[in-house]
């Protein structure tokens, strides 16, 4: 237990000092927890999963005072993981953490394209998790302000999706505020807000009836999220319409010039990157596509193996004895594409 602990804090300590050297600029607790949250691939739920991504004594007291929280992160980490796997398995980039299989390029080197997503993604995806853990009763500390109209006891939490939590949790967690005010901070500031705001854009009012027969004469309302997939396909939009900066040089003597000031400025509603992401055609060999149209882009126009296989699916269902469906078992031949 006690030689666990210190290993983990060892190859904490080795990754914050290697990740600092690499990556331009600062590396708030912001980056260090995104990047720590996506890395981590393993389906584990164990006690204390919280101080894994503990590099802040903010965030320790956030995990000593929610006990609900580790498992929370878990979900939220393997939530972020499945939705982006899922969403990119016919893209060029399925959400590897390195590019082109090769361990010098990680993800998290530079900023990318694919550094920022994550950043939006992962923040959208805490955000999400925390405010259904009101909705569930699983997290005890839940404002639930503007979450419901009225109390309704049917409520387990006593709360619906309390997104305005969710959200003010997360920027805590992720300790945005402390993340700095210099351009790369500017930046991944501005990512994360993206997916926190997307998750927003997916609260719904849902009512229910009370009174004799349907009558509505009293009805409860509470907030609820849509499933993350929704969120996921809105977030895909915004890996789709980053826009690329550039820093500026503060340090010369040049007085901020109009033309600088519209260099810094960026638009607040996208995804911003610093780096071009490599290409990644090299690593496409042998990758599943879906169709002829999806295989000419992801096999870069080196051309598809057709294969077959078999699929098996339920088939000529019929009612039997009233009430029983039954169905036979057909098998299918269908063609499957491989990138040459
Ligand atoms: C619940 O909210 C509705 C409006 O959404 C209101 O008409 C109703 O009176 C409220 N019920 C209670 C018990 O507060
Ligand atoms: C910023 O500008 C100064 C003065 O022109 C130069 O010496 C310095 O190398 C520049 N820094 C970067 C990061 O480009
Ligand atoms: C992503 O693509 C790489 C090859 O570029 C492959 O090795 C890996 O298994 C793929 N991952 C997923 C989750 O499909």
């Amino acid at each position: 237990m006690i030689t666990s602990c210190v290993f983990s804090m060892l190859i904490f300590s080795i990754v914050s000092i290697f990740a600092t050297k690499n990556v331009e600029g600062s590396q708030p607790v912001l980056q260090k927890t995104v990047e720590a949250l996506f890395t981590d691939r393993s389906d584990a739920i164990h006690p204390g999963t919280c101080k894994v991504f503990t590099s802040s004594k903010r965030q320790s007291k956030m995990c000593r005072k929610e006990p609900g929280l580790g498992k929370i992160l878990v979900a939220a980490k393997q939530q972020a993981i499945a939705a982006c796997e899922e969403s990119f398995q016919y893209d060029r980039w399925n959400c590897s953490l390195v590019y082109n299989r090769k361990a010098k390029r990680s993800i998290f080197k530079k900023i990318y394209r694919e550094t920022a997503f994550i950043h939006a993604l992962v923040a959208a995806s805490i955000t999400h998790a925390i405010a259904r853990g009101c909705s569930s009763g699983e997290l005890s500390r839940c404002s639930c302000l503007g979450s419901f109209q009225n109390v309704s006891t049917q409520l387990r939490g006593g709360c619906g999706d309390d997104f305005k939590f969710g959200k003010r949790f997360t920027k805590n967690f992720l300790e945005w505020k402390q993340a700095g005010t210099d351009q790369i901070a500017e930046i991944l500031k501005q990512d994360v807000n993206i997916g926190i705001d997307v998750v927003g854009q997916q609260l719904r009012e849902v009512c229910k009836c009370h009174g004799f027969s349907g009558s509505c004469t009293t009805k409860t309302c509470w907030k609820r999220l849509g499933p993350f997939n929704s969120a996921m396909g809105l977030l895909k939009k915004h890996y789709h319409h980053a826009i690329k900066k550039k820093l500026v040089n503060y340090t010369t003597k040049r007085a901020i010039t109009p033309n600088v000031r519209r260099k810094m400025e960026v638009d607040r509603k996208k995804l911003v990157y610093l780096q071009k992401t490599p290409n990644l055609c090299v690593s496409t060999k042998g990758r599943i596509c879906k169709d002829r149209h999806n295989c000419a882009t992801l096999c870069c126009g080196r051309g598809f193996i057709v294969g077959k296989k078999s699929v098996s699916s339920r088939c000529r269902c019929k009612m039997v004895d009233c009430c029983f469906v039954k169905c036979d078992t057909c098998v299918e031949e269908v063609d499957f594409f491989t990138c040459k």
